[in-house]
């Protein structure tokens, strides 16, 4: 009786604990997530100056994204999120509806904290985040013919706060599939300039407030 109670208890804490060690994050984990991602801008803005009604708005971008998430605890992740550029083109609303306004790219690199809330006993694992978000726009250009008054544009960087939800499913102790949905706040101040002092410039506090959608593969090392 007692081999056989032995049996038993030996094959059901195996079974217990096989799922945990098959799948669990441990504190020191590296995850290395990888795939597309696409940055969908809210794109709200103020009215440009001297146009009433006049403002901006940007369309929609793919890239490869990137992020490292470094296991601080089996609950509690650290995640730096990179991407190749992202380009954007500017296109005017309301009385400016139909303008090419121009053209941005942009980093959004963002660090983020991540709490899987049910913990790393499933290959199933929730989990939400919050972190802050740093934004460099580069490679302005103006559209034709805006740019026969306007020679540059100029988008300042942004500082804002993010916030997600996502999973991972773990097919196996190395590989998962991620899928994520992060809010990012990115504000800026777009200015169009001449070199010709009689055209005053253009000023538009714009907000791109993405949706950025991740679908990857990653792995645990
Ligand atoms: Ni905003």
């Amino acid at each position: 009786m007692n081999t056989v109670k032995g049996i038993v208890l030996a094959v059901s804490s195996a079974l217990f604990v096989l799922p945990m060690a098959a799948s669990a994050y441990d504190k020191g984990d590296i995850l290395v997530k990888f795939g597309a991602a696409s940055v969908s801008p809210e794109s709200s803005s103020d009215n440009i100056n001297n146009y009433i009604g006049a403002s901006v708005g940007a369309d929609d971008e793919v890239q490869l994204g990137v992020s490292g998430t470094y296991m601080v605890s089996d609950r509690l992740g650290l995640e730096l999120l990179a991407a190749t550029p992202f380009s954007h083109d500017l296109d005017g609303k309301g009385t400016l509806s139909g303008t090419d306004i121009g053209s941005i790219k942009h980093l959004p690199p963002t660090l983020s904290a991540q709490y899987y809330f049910m913990g790393s006993k499933s290959k199933f694992k929730p989990y939400v985040g919050a972190g802050v978000n740093y934004t460099v726009f580069f490679d302005e250009e103006v559209a034709s013919p805006l740019n026969q008054a306007y020679n540059d544009l100029e988008l300042d960087d942004s500082v804002g706060l993010s916030a997600q939800v996502g999973f991972d499913y773990q097919f196996n102790k190395k590989w998962m599939l991620n899928a994520s949905a992060m809010y990012i706040d990115i504000d800026t101040t777009a200015t169009l300039s001449s070199d010709d002092p009689s055209n005053p410039d253009l000023v538009v506090d714009y907000d791109l407030d993405p949706m950025v959608y991740r679908l990857n593969v990653g792995f645990t090392f």
